[in-house]
């Protein structure tokens, strides 16, 4: 049966160990911890996270305590980390690089190769932990940016199993996340899943846009396909546990505390901000606006409270630290300038509260103050409307929080804007009763519905469905192990043929044609392959004749140009191996001169039998909709020609339908009994070769694209590592 595992930097439970060596384990409430309760639930899913202790501080007893009471009471699986592993990792590039980067804070942002290197070993610890209990049908489920490479990780070496991303921060516009060194890494991690959740709609398109931009993946209704892959990626808002904050009410006696808090408002109206300290929430900026709040409208000081509660986090964060002692200096400045005898304006708490003492307070507060510079979703906001069992309140929220693009009965501010918010703070604290209820009923009616459960099932069930319906070809990954099978079947064949595609398979892309020169060592590994006599070496590309006379002339292999119009055996003389007919070149090529003239960088390659237009130097969006408009204009031409068009990598290309690689291909096949035939290519022009070749043969696809080839690899590099094999 199908088992789930769970992977997030977090477990759902705290571990501490106490003087006497004894293990206290407490379940974790709130966020992913109730949000993946349901899925969890189930006897067969495991829960992968950092135990939070350090492990030099562990002996190997306490170790083995641990693991296996997480292991029987809560099905968690701990990873440890050392002292040093955590400060690079989870406090360095974690909360020094990603989040100040994926918040838009690149000021704060700090690239060090050692937090760079301790995330890919840390991702890699978390590989080594999944990969032990891994079978083919387990479901995975990813959580973060601090796991950002595992699904990648997982997928290499398990082609098939069902993996899921979610990704709980903001996914930065392409301008913000061009700005990390590592961008590809982190972006081709991220692709390994098969399905990629963000919390609005927005970091969907962010996250198209980088990886159009930077891997050059299109996407197509939600979808991008890499190689024998579809992935979807799709906006899931996560809600709330909404019936516990909303039954909060029943538990009010245990709070006491909040309870004498509230009390000695008495009387005043409360403005409620409830946070982690972190510098993406706008706490300075939020206590700034209340203060000017208080100076434009001098008749509510003495009526009404500010009451900041600021949870310690990541301290050991110099940013954080710093952010402690602002806030503290903001809050005694505007208590000293503006407060009265019996009368302190902001009052802040620098804590951590639990359920029952927050979910008092947000009953107990008039207003909601939630304008974070930057959130990822923001939870706080939908727990205060939840514990409103009287739908009364007002909520101010920022238009950079995720949850906005939800909620849009709220008063939505720009959270850098002062006289927005403190405009806002005085509509609040005025807006009439049944205002409040009418916007909070509409509120609670759609945070009732989606539940934390729904986001979670729905995930879960989106990942189920999908991946049963993608479709997998044979194609797998040829690892350095076939590398020996593949080299042993060649040496003990007696009459061996090779064919290969040169550009993207032999040499790696370029931008221009041009600068894609066979290195030596290419040269030198096909002279020796070619020099023996039971080897037959035939390169069938899409290029000119010139350009393959240029580069392979003197060496004895077999050449064929321009999709098998052009034919040079080896050491002999180019001849036309399909008669010309070029007549509707005339008609075409204004139409492509059009479109290169709209769109810069494209240029226009003539054939012997062919048009091709290249965009591959062009600004990817832009050249996106001219493609799709020149292949609709070209399809109306082409209609009663004998023409095909060829969307190839990134060039459309008009030409003659005899042109194929597959014709040749079939020749030289017929030649002699060939006992080994082994055919690379990379480009779509190639599956018309591997689709004529014999049982038995070896077909590599270079690239990730979609293919009828048995294997695939990443690139030309790893083909030229398996004919240096040979
Ligand atoms: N929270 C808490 N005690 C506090 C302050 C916050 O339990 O003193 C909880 C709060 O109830 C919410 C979570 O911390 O569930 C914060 O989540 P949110 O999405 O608002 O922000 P994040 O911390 O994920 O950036
Ligand atoms: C955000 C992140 C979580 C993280 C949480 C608390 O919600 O998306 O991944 O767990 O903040 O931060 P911490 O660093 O304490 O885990």
């Amino acid at each position: 049966m199908a088992r789930t595992i769970i992977i997030s930097n977090r477990l759902p439970v705290s571990i501490a160990v106490a003087s006497d060596d004894q293990i206290k384990i407490s379940e974790n409430i709130g966020g992913l911890a109730t949000g993946l309760k349901s899925v969890h639930a189930e006897e067969n899913s495991l829960w992968i996270g950092w135990s939070g202790i350090e492990a030099e501080q562990l002996t190997p007893t306490n170790k083995k305590k641990i693991d296996a009471a997480l292991r029987k009471k809560y099905r968690c699986l701990p990873v440890y980390l050392t002292q040093e592993q955590v400060d690079n990792f989870y406090y360095g590039y974690c909360n020094k690089t990603i989040w100040p980067l994926f918040h838009y804070f690149p000021n704060m942002t700090t690239w060090e190769h050692d937090h760079w290197t301790a995330y890919s070993e840390v991702n890699q610890i978390f590989y080594d932990a999944v990969a032990d209990q891994l079978a083919e049908d387990d479901i995975i489920w990813v959580h973060d940016y601090q796991l950002m490479l595992l699904p990648a990780m997982i997928r290499a070496s398990h082609p098939r199993v069902r993996i899921g991303f979610f990704l709980h921060i903001p996914f930065p516009s392409y301008e913000m996340f061009r700005l990390l060194p590592r961008r590809e890494e982190i972006l081709s991690g991220i692709l390994g899943a098969d399905l990629i959740g963000f919390h609005t709609y927005d970091y969907v398109r962010h996250f198209f846009s980088s990886a159009r931009r930077l891997l050059g993946y299109e996407n197509e209704f939600g979808k991008i396909q890499l190689g024998n892959r579809l992935i979807k990626v799709d906006a899931f808002p996560m809600g709330i546990d909404y019936e516990r904050y909303n039954q909060s009410g029943e538990v009010d006696a245990i709070c006491e505390g909040t309870a004498k808090l509230l009390a000695e408002t008495s009387g005043r109206q409360v403005v409620l901000s409830v946070d982690r300290l972190d510098y993406t929430k706008g706490i300075p900026e939020r206590i700034r606006a209340f203060a000017h709040f208080l100076e434009l409208n001098p008749n509510y000081q003495g009526k009404v409270n500010l009451i900041v509660i600021a949870a310690p986090s990541r301290t050991q964060v110099d940013a954080y630290s710093d952010l402690k002692r602002e806030v503290e200096e903001l809050v005694s400045e505007v208590n000293g300038r503006l407060g009265q005898i019996g009368w302190m304006p902001v009052w802040f708490f620098y804590q951590s509260f639990a359920f029952a003492e927050l979910a008092s307070l947000y009953r107990g507060s008039d207003v909601m103050l939630v304008t974070p510079l930057r959130d990822g979703m923001n939870l706080v906001v939908k727990e205060y409307i939840a514990c409103r069992k009287d739908y009364r309140g007002v909520v101010i929220l920022s238009e950079t929080a995720g949850a906005s693009s939800e909620l849009s009965e709220t008063l939505s501010v720009n959270p850098n804007d002062m006289n927005a918010i403190a405009a806002a703070i005085k509509e609040a604290l005025e807006m009439p009763v049944e205002q409040q209820i009418r916007r909070n009923k509409i509120l609670h009616n759609r945070l009732k519905r989606y539940t934390v459960k729904y986001w979670a099932d729905d995930f879960m069930h989106k990942l189920q469905e999908y991946t049963c319906q993608m479709p997998y070809s044979k194609v797998t990954l040829l690892k350095p192990a076939d590398y020996g099978k593949i080299a042993d079947r060649y040496q003990r064949a007696k009459r061996r043929l090779l064919i290969f595609d040169y550009d993207g398979t032999l040499a790696p892309l370029c931008p221009l044609p041009e600068q894609a020169k066979p290195t030596p060592e290419l040269l030198k590994l096909l002279n020796k392959l070619a020099n023996d006599p039971q080897t037959t070496v035939l390169i069938c590309s899409g290029r000119k004749k010139a350009d393959l006379d240029g580069w392979f002339a003197k060496l004895p292999i077999d050449l064929s140009a321009e999709h098998g119009i052009w034919v040079r055996p080896a050491n002999g003389e180019w001849h036309q191996h399909l008669a010309l007919n070029d007549g509707w070149k005339a008609q075409i090529r204004p139409v492509m001169e059009s479109y290169v003239d709209r769109t810069p960088k494209s240029f226009i390659e003539e054939k012997t039998m062919g048009l091709a237009w290249h965009y591959r130097l062009c600004e990817p969006d832009q050249a996106h909709v001219r493609l799709n408009e020149l292949r609709d204009t070209l399809m109306e031409y082409i209609q009663n020609e004998k023409l095909s068009l060829l969307d190839g990598s990134k060039v459309l290309e008009v030409r003659d339908l005899n042109a194929s690689k597959g014709n040749i291909v079939s020749m030289w096949l017929q030649r002699e009994s060939w006992d080994f035939v082994l055919c690379a290519g990379d480009d779509v022009t190639d599956e018309e070769m591997f689709a004529v070749l014999p049982d038995g043969s070896c077909s590599i696809k270079v690239g990730a694209d979609a293919s009828i080839a048995d294997y695939h690899v990443k690139e030309s590099a790893a083909m030229l590592e398996l004919l240096a094999r040979f």
